[in-house]
C-alpha cells in the first residue's frame, strides 16, 4: 500500500486499561481495537453504554492517551489536541467567562488567525444562526444559558472552525426534536459540502442509517471490541420520510437490531488469545445480502466501502 493509499485515519491495536482499586486486575475496557476511516467519510459507532466509545474518542482527540496501540491521522501519529481534530462532548466543554459568540469567535480566530476581526465576526454569526442563537442570546454566558443552547454553541463552534476531522460524542440528546433534526441536516449539509470527515458516536439506529456511510459495531465490555463494520449504502441525498421505503433500510436495521440485541452480549468479557494482534472488524452490507439470507452475520462480508 502506497502512501497515498492510506485510510485517513487509522486505529492501530488501541488498548484501554483503568487501573482498579486495591490492587485488584486493571479493567480492560477495550482490546486490540482497530478500523480504519477514509478521507470523507462519515461513520459512526454505536454500543450498549459503558464500553469505551467515549474513551475511544478521547484518545481520537488527544485528550487521552490509550494504554496500548497507536491513531495515525493524515499519516501523524495523534499525540496531544489539535485544531485539525475536535471534539463535541454530551456535556459542552464551553469556556465559562465567555459568552457565547466569543465561544464561537474565540475558536475561529485560533483557527484562521490571518482573518480580519469582520470576517471572523460574520462567519461566527453565519454558524450561531445555523443553530438559532443569534437573537442576542450569543452575548449570554453559558451559566446563563439552558442546556440545549448551550449545547448549541458547542456545535456552532465545531461547524464554524471547519476541522479535519469531526468528532462528535452523542452531541444531540439534550436538543428538543426539531432542534436535533434542524442540526443533523446542517450536519449533513456541512460534512457533504466538504472534504470533512466525520466520527460520531450515536445511540440511535434510525439516525445512524440516516446519516452515515458506515457503522461500526462494538460488542459490550469488558474486552470490548470493535466487531463490525457495516455499510449503508442506501443513495443520498436521504430524507428521513423516504428512507424507510428503501429496500435496503430494515436489512441493516435488522442487522444493527440484532448485533445490539444479542451478538454484541455473547462477545463480551473474551480476552483475545495472547499475541492474536490487532483485528479489523468485519465488513459486512446487509442492504445487499440476497433476499432469501438472513441479514445477520451469515451474510456475506463485502470488503466494498460506500464513500
Ligand atoms: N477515568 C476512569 N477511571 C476508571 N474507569 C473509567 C474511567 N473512565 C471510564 N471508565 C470506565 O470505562 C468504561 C468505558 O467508559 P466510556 O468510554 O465512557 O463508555 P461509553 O462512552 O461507551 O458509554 C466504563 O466501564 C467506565 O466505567
Ligand atoms: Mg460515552
Amino acid at each position: 500500500m502506497t502512501e497515498i493509499d492510506k485510510p485517513f485515519l487509522e486505529i492501530d491495536g488501541l488498548t484501554k486499561k483503568f487501573p482498579s482499586p486495591g490492587g485488584r486486575e486493571p479493567l480492560t475496557v477495550f482490546e486490540d481495537v482497530s478500523f480504519d476511516i477514509q478521507k470523507g467519510e462519515f461513520v459512526c459507532i454505536i454500543s450498549h453504554s459503558g464500553c469505551g466509545k467515549s474513551t475511544i474518542m478521547n484518545v481520537l482527540s488527544g485528550l487521552d492517551t490509550a494504554t496500548g496501540g497507536a491513531v495515525t491521522m493524515a499519516g501523524e501519529e495523534v499525540a496531544g489536541p489539535s485544531l485539525d481534530r475536535g471534539v463535541v462532548f454530551q456535556n459542552y466543554s464551553l469556556l465559562p467567562w465567555l459568552s457565547a459568540l466569543k465561544n464561537v469567535t474565540f475558536g475561529v480566530h485560533a483557527r484562521f488567525p490571518e482573518w480580519s476581526k469582520a470576517k471572523v465576526l460574520e462567519h461566527s454569526y453565519k454558524y450561531l444562526e445555523m443553530v438559532g442563537l443569534s437573537n442576542g442570546s450569543e452575548h449570554r454566558k453559558p451559566s446563563q444559558l439552558f442546556g440545549g443552547m448551550r449545547q448549541r454553541v458547542s456545535i456552532a463552534r465545531a461547524f464554524a472552525i471547519h476541522l479535519k476531522l469531526l468528532l462528535l460524542d452523542e452531541p444531540f440528546g439534550a436538543l428538543d426534536a426539531l432542534t436535533r433534526g434542524t442540526i443533523q441536516d446542517e450536519l449533513i449539509g456541512i460534512w457533504s459540502g466538504s472534504d470533512q470527515t466525520v466520527f460520531m458516536i450515536m445511540h440511535d439506529v434510525d439516525k445512524a442509517i440516516l446519516l452515515t456511510d458506515r457503522i461500526l459495531l462494538m460488542s459490550n465490555g469488558p474486552y470490548a471490541r470493535v466487531a463490525e463494520s457495516v455499510v449503508v449504502d442506501i443513495p443520498r441525498p436521504r430524507e428521513r420520510v423516504e428512507i424507510i421505503h428503501d429496500p435496503g433500510y430494515y436489512k441493516i436495521r435488522n442487522h444493527l437490531v440484532e448485533f445490539l440485541a444479542w451478538r454484541s452480549r455473547e462477545m463480551s468479557g473474551q480476552a483475545r488469545e495472547p499475541g492474536s494482534g490487532p483485528q479489523q472488524p468485519v465488513t459486512v452490507s446487509p442492504a445487499r445480502a440476497d433476499e432469501d439470507e438472513p441479514s445477520d452475520t451469515s451474510a456475506k462480508p463485502r470488503l466494498t466501502l460506500a464513500q
